[in-house]
């Protein structure tokens, strides 16, 4: 219940989540899903200990796809990048977690994988910033407006996580 009222609260004012209930939008992109990576990002985001939220492939509108990249609608790659993300169906997820949204960057490694180090997904799957698999939002506020805008309200569940005890102290 309490859950349910934190998840309409959080999707509607875009706040509400701390702790460990901190929440992040990861995607896989069209060139993961096509490369058969979707298992391999999901296996990481599970071991670590994050708690799934909120699952769905889909095929991502180029109105969806600006609205989501709005912050660099100005960026010579913008077109491109909307093209890319829109070429092939995604993989969105929600996850949760204490510092979920500054670990999931860590995880994912640097923007381009030239720069990202072994161990990391875009360090280990990536070779180039065009085609660099998976997304990941970069601050809590960017989260909230990204799970607002790729999910509704019913998409979002809400389930006992049973190895919450093992993971926090
Ligand atoms: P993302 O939002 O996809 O998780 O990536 P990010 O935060 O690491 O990087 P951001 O600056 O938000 O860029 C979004 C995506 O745009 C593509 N990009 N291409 N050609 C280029 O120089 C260039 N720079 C960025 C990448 O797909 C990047 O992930
Ligand atoms: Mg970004």
């Amino acid at each position: 219940m309490i859950c349910l009222v934190l998840t309409i609260f959080a999707n509607i004012f875009q706040t509400g989540w701390t702790g460990p209930n901190e929440r992040t939008f990861i995607a896989v992109k069209p060139d993961g899903v096509q490369r058969r990576l979707v298992g391999e990002i999901i296996r990481r985001f599970e071991k670590k200990g994050y708690k799934l939220v909120g699952l769905k492939l889909l095929q991502a509108s180029e109105d969806l796809l600006r609205e989501h990249y709005w912050e660099l609608r100005g960026k010579p790659f913008f077109s491109g990048l909307i093209r890319y993300m829109s070429s092939g169906p995604v993989v969105a997820m929600v996850w949760q977690g204490l510092d979920v949204v500054k670990m999931s960057r860590k995880m994912l490694g640097e923007t381009n994988p030239r720069d990202s180090p072994p161990g990391t997904i875009r360090g280990d799957y990536g070779v180039e910033v065009g085609r660099n698999v998976v997304h990941g939002s970069d601050s809590v506020a960017s989260a909230q407006r990204e799970i607002a805008l790729w999910f509704r309200l019913n998409e979002l569940h809400c389930w006992e996580d049973s190895s919450s005890h093992w993971l926090y102290a």
